[in-house]
């Protein structure tokens, strides 16, 4: 096991692709951080799945990572978070950051009626983990949750505007915005792409968190409080690994990321 310290990097994982949002958000955040991704590729989706399997295969990326030498770790899968992330919390002696909190504690913050909507997958929906999270701040909030399946595959093809996109999203969401919401979480990896279509179904009132963000600032305070900032100020290392064949995520990621993925390898966890 490499030994941790300053210089060692931050370990994120997602089910696959669509942590790279978060990703992204970290590399401009804390650009000087070292970084592995890890996409369990040949498992995604993740969303549709038992607890009980999802958090089997956190715990393998976890334990992939942690061999690693991570200083911290992020939780990127908003699936993964809501149904592992104590588990996982127990497994490793390091910081670990999920998104719920995050999210939660920010849509806590922006909502002015208290009545506050959660998209998100089918077992992130079913754990209710957003509402219990976004409770625990303020017992007095309204949560309606909704999940979206289609919004995943529909962000992999790279349909993030027009027709198609336009019309899924107004189905979904005409149920979050008959509740009134003034606040909407987006509570999936994938989402963050489809701001743009989901910010003009919803009308330029609804505020849109984006638990990437929030949990990259958590980040980021994290890493000072702990005193774990790298304080080089080489070129940081930007690995990526993968459980599938790297030549779809390099396609969607670099998409997703808007850079170029250099260092890629496939394992088997
Ligand atoms: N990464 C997942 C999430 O944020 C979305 C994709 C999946 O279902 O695995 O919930």
């Amino acid at each position: 096991m490499n030994e941790i310290n300053n210089n060692s990097p931050i370990g994120v994982f997602d089910s696959g692709v669509g942590g790279l949002t978060a990703l992204k958000e970290l590399f401009r955040l804390l650009p000087d951080e070292n970084t592995i991704y890890l996409g369990d590729t040949a498992r995604v989706p993740y969303g549709i799945r038992s607890p009980e399997t999802v958090t089997r295969y956190s715990f393998e990326n976890v334990r992939f990572l942690a061999s690693k030498g991570i200083k911290l770790l992020v939780v990127a899968c908003n699936t993964a978070s809501s149904v592992s992330l104590e588990a996982i919390r127990k497994s490793v002696s390091v910081p670990v950051i999920g998104v719920i909190e995050p999210g939660a504690s920010e849509a806590v913050k922006s909502t002015r009626n208290k009545k506050i909507g959660v998209i998100g997958t089918e077992a992130t929906i079913r754990s209710s983990a957003y509402k219990k999270a976004i409770e625990a701040i303020d017992g007095s909030a309204q949560v309606f949750g909704f999940s979206c399946p289609l919004f995943v595959p529909l962000v992999e093809e790279g349909w993030i505007e027009g027709e198609i996109a336009m019309m899924i999203a107004e189905k979904y969401l005409r149920k979050v915005k008959e509740k009134g919401v003034d606040t909407l979480v987006l509570g999936c990896t994938h989402y963050p792409l489809l701001k743009k279509v989901i910010a003009e179904v919803m009308g330029s009132d609804i505020r849109l968190i984006d638990s990437a963000v929030e949990a990259t600032k958590r980040t980021a305070g994290t890493l000072k409080k702990d005193g774990i900032e790298r304080r080089v100020k080489e070129r940081p290392s930007r690995e990526f690994y993968v459980t599938d064949s790297p030549e779809r995520f390099i396609m969607v990621g670099e998409r997703f990321l808007q850079q170029k993925i250099e260092r890629i390898e496939k394992i088997e966890l």
